[in-house]
């Protein structure tokens, strides 16, 4: 798509997901622990929301802990679990005058009673702002998200005649958002990493070498140029045909 006055394209992503990777790269290049990665991680993280409010993108869902991630040495699980804290403690009131609606998508029942708690009263002093819509999938595991689903389903009693892709949408996490347009994986690998298996089906997906604490605006806007230059398709055959 043609680029507007503005220097955005015409057509940018509703919903974008990242997989915030390279931390620990970033901070081994600078030898300094990997801890101070995921720091600048959180700061990047900031100049990201600011660029998407730019930019229109409606929804932003962020993988900044895995169902897996638990295996990392206890250092770094901890650092990850304090950074969370930190970034409510310290954010939230500017996120919510910023008029983001925070909200979480994983199983919360892992983390301490405090963080739950202080997760919870972010997602509901939040929970009517419009601007933008920030996921945190944190203790998140796609397969896991599918397990829980399924069981519930069964639990409730559902008929399997009644069991279609809309019924599966309303028992995930994200349920009552719309799929991710764009998913974007920073530092080089080029998997999903057990994210967002079911939302993911006809998501587009890009990937950068940059690490992400450098992944910034201009990267941002690199990626979702390239997704806008994109025909999707959805598994039909090409407009032009
Ligand atoms: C991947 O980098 C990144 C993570 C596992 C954590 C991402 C977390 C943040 C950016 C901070 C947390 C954010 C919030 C909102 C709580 P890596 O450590 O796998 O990097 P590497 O592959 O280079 O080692």
């Amino acid at each position: 798509m043609a680029d507007q006055a503005n220097g955005l394209p015409e057509h940018v992503p509703y919903h974008l997901a990242v997989i915030m990777d390279g931390n620990g790269r970033w901070a081994k290049a600078r030898n300094l622990p990997r801890l101070a990665g995921h720091r600048a991680g959180v700061e990047n993280l900031r100049r990201i929301l600011r660029a998407c409010s730019e930019f229109g993108i409606k929804i932003l869902t962020i993988y900044a802990f895995s169902t897996e991630n638990w295996g990392r040495p206890e250092a770094e699980v901890r650092g990850l679990m304090n950074i969370l804290e930190s970034v409510i403690d310290r954010e939230l009131n500017q996120l919510h005058a910023n008029g983001v609606q925070l909200r979480h998508i994983g199983e919360l029942s892992g983390l301490s009673p405090v963080l739950q708690q202080k997760v919870r009263r972010a997602i509901e002093l939040t929970r009517n702002n419009d601007q933008l819509i920030l996921n945190v999938a944190f203790n998140y595991g796609g397969r896991q998200e599918l397990i829980q689903a399924f069981r519930r389903i069964v639990k409730d009693g559902i008929p399997p005649e009644e069991i279609d892709e809309t019924l599966i949408d309303y028992y995930l996490y994200t349920a009552g958002q719309p799929d991710p347009d764009l998913i974007v994986r920073t530092a080089g690998e080029m998997r999903l990493s057990n994210f967002l298996l079911w939302q993911c089906s006809y998501a587009e997906y890009y990937s950068t070498p940059v690490y992400w604490p450098d992944f910034d605006r201009e990267e941002l806007l690199k990626a979702i140029t390239n997704y806008a230059q994109r025909e999707r398709r959805f598994g039909l055959v090409p407009q032009s045909s």
